[in-house]
């Protein structure tokens, strides 16, 4: 839809969304001058959060991934980023900043994490570092990467860009490998505008990072409040439900950047950090919301034919930035999105044919990526943000329903286990 066309339809929501109030963005202005002191507490805040030695805030999600290949580059004659073939294009643009190839890997069957045997096949002794992404909110182990990357001699990074917080196995997405970085961009978990984050376990690896960071810049104080002045319009346009031109500036000037365009590298702007901390105090309260409505979801479609929803086992708890579901028939996913953007609800779709040619024109596929190329035809996400109402929800449940068939019960051993039961506890 044009930007033009998408300013009239009022009521077109936007896919994810954080509430940020008036007092919140005061906070935001107020730090505009407050320079290196927010950032120290912003990251004091993470570290804390994370459980992790060593955390510093960047301007953005893309700028940590840049700024830890860079790190990692220094002394070695290794040249390849082994990347996953279903992420955005933001990524292998930066690898290709860092003056590095990106070597695309399939990924495991709900887009997250990459695929073992592919994995294996892409490690080479030019391998410098592999990442491995946690997709929508939900965290996937990530030990099995890590082991094979290690006896490769590569390192890995933890793209948590979309699950800020998620936790697997007790840990947060991002905090097990040598490297995990996050996004505080407009489509985050915690959105404070822009910003980012790299953390690391790895104290060789962290001196090194300090030095690259040493030499990058911080946004004036123009830019700062700029950044404060978009980032409070938007919210409250998103706030009072007159969402129509949100959609029409969503990826146009307000977002300002393409995730395949050049981006600056710089640390985080003192305005971000201080919103981002008083973000980080919000996350139980803004994670329960969107655990409540993907709940309300899983509960409803459980029991369709022809859909996979997200199973979250007990070790694992997600942060539902979006409630991705496969459909099994192109043409179905296709008629589904199509009613639900008739009727208001920005259903979204990550990533597509067209996003992975954009990643493509950075890497190379070098052999078949089934499975992306699977989920691409067949994903779609539900919003879950808290500005979804539910009526909205209703509707979207509805539209699945009258379209899909319902599965027959499950027989076992005398007992009726409906998959209805089972989906439904799996999202807790
Ligand atoms: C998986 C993933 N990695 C990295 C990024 C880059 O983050 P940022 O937009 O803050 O640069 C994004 C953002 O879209 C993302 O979704």
């Amino acid at each position: 839809m044009s930007a033009a066309g998408s300013l009239f339809r009022w009521r077109m929501g936007v896919p994810v969304a954080t509430p940020i109030g008036l007092r919140e963005w005061k906070v935001a202005a107020a730090a505009c001058w407050a320079g290196k002191e927010a950032q120290c507490a912003f990251e004091d805040e993470m570290r804390d959060f994370f459980g992790v030695p060593w955390v510093r805030s960047t301007i953005s999600g893309r700028a940590a991934l840049y700024l830890a290949l860079v790190a990692m580059r220094r002394n070695t004659r290794r040249n390849e980023v082994v990347i996953p073939a279903f992420v955005c294009p933001s990524v292998g643009r930066a690898v290709v900043k860092a003056g590095l190839r990106p070597v695309l890997c399939d990924v495991g069957p709900t887009g997250s994490g990459l695929d073992p045997d592919d994995l294996r096949r892409k490690l080479s002794e030019r391998t410098l570092a592999v990442v491995t992404a946690h997709l929508f909110g939900f965290p996937v182990d990530v030990q099995d990467s890590i082991r094979l990357a290690h006896s490769a001699g590569a390192m890995v990074i933890e793209d948590a860009a979309q699950a800020f917080g998620a936790t697997i196995h007790g840990r947060r997405a991002g905090a097990s490998a040598d490297v995990g970085i996050f996004s505080f961009g407009m489509s985050k978990v915690l959105w404070s505008f822009a910003g980012g984050a790299v953390c690391s376990n790895n104290a060789a690896l962290s001196a090194r990072l300090d030095d690259v960071l040493g030499e990058a810049q911080t946004p004036g104080w123009r830019r700062e409040c700029q950044s404060v002045a978009k980032g409070a319009l938007l919210s409250l346009l998103i706030r009072s439900h007159h969402l129509g031109p949100v959609a029409a500036v969503w990826n146009g000037s307000l977002r300002g950047r393409h995730d395949c365009d050049d981006f600056p590298c710089e640390l985080c702007a003192s305005s971000t950090a201080a919103l981002g901390r008083h973000m980080i105090r919000r996350f139980d309260e803004i994670t329960s919301v969107r655990r409540g409505n993907a709940g309300r979801y899983a509960a409803a479609l459980a029991d369709l034919d022809g859909v996979t929803l997200p199973k979250v086992d007990a070790r694992c708890e997600p942060v539902y930035l979006r409630f991705p579901v496969i459909v099994d028939d192109v043409e179905t996913k296709r008629r589904i999105v199509h009613l639900l953007r008739r009727a208001g609800i920005n259903v979204s779709e990550m990533y597509t044919r067209e996003s992975y040619r954009a990643l493509q024109t950075f890497a190379h596929a070098d052999g078949p990526c089934p499975i992306a190329e699977h989920l691409m035809e067949r994903m779609l996400h539900l919003p879950t943000h808290c500005y979804v109402t539910d009526s909205e929800i209703a509707l979207a449940i509805h539209a699945f329903r009258g379209i899909l068939p319902t599965r027959a019960p499950i027989r076992a051993a005398g007992a009726i286990s409906g998959p209805a039961e089972v989906c439904a506890s799996s999202v807790k």
